[in-house]
């Protein structure tokens, strides 16, 4: 893979189908976002949503809101479909990760983890006031838990069956964060 040619970006609305597209191969169904929630993420903080572009083709993606920090999180506020324009904050204090995708074929070539390190080293630099990140990961992705773990995330809750893929079995969800200053 020639490095040269991957290349970040902020999302646009005329992203969305290459979002899609990523979601669909990356989550089960009935655990993927729809169009709306990518598109009123896109709107409302588009410097916390990044695209990872390689020959000029949409292979990844990471969003991201920010909170107000409370030191017992709120699990509602964790939900899938949740709106962001109700609870993203410029001047909160958490940054929370809502999704990140890599197409299937474009995987553990360390894509996933520069993508992660790309949107929160920018977004902490922008915000100064930003002092943890936290986010939701099934116990099934084992790969995306290890990313987080490298990167100083430790559990702080667990929810049973929070993700219900249609007709498979239904997922613990792990709450992870991690204090960046
Ligand atoms: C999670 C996800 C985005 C990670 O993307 P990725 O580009 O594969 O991530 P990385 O390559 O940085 O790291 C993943 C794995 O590759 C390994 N890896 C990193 N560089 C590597 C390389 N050059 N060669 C081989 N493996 C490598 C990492 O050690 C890690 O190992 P593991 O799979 O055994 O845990 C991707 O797996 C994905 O889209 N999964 C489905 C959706 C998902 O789970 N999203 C997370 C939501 S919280």
């Amino acid at each position: 893979m020639n490095q040269a040619e991957l290349k970040y970006r902020e999302a646009t609305p005329e992203d969305i189908k290459d979002i899609m597209f990523i979601e669909d191969n990356s989550f089960e169904q009935g655990i993927r976002e729809e169009e709306d929630v990518f598109l009123e993420r896109i709107i409302t903080f588009p410097n916390g949503f990044l695209l990872l572009e390689y020959k000029n083709k949409v292979i990844g993606y990471i969003c991201s809101e920010i909170w107000e920090y409370q030191e017992n999180i709120d699990l509602l506020d964790l939900k899938l479909g949740h709106s962001i324009k109700t609870i993203h904050d410029p001047a909160g204090e958490e940054l929370y990760i809502s999704s990140m995708g890599v197409l299937p074929e474009f995987r553990r070539k360390g894509l996933g983890e520069l993508m992660f390190e790309s949107l929160s080293n920018k977004l902490l630099k922008t915000y100064p006031k930003i002092k943890s990140i936290l986010l939701i990961v099934s116990k099934n992705w084992l790969s995306a838990q290890r990313i987080y773990r490298k990167n100083g995330f430790r559990e702080v809750a667990t929810i049973p069956n929070f993700f219900q893929p249609l007709n498979l079995e239904h997922q613990d969800g792990i709450v992870m964060r991690s204090r960046v200053r």
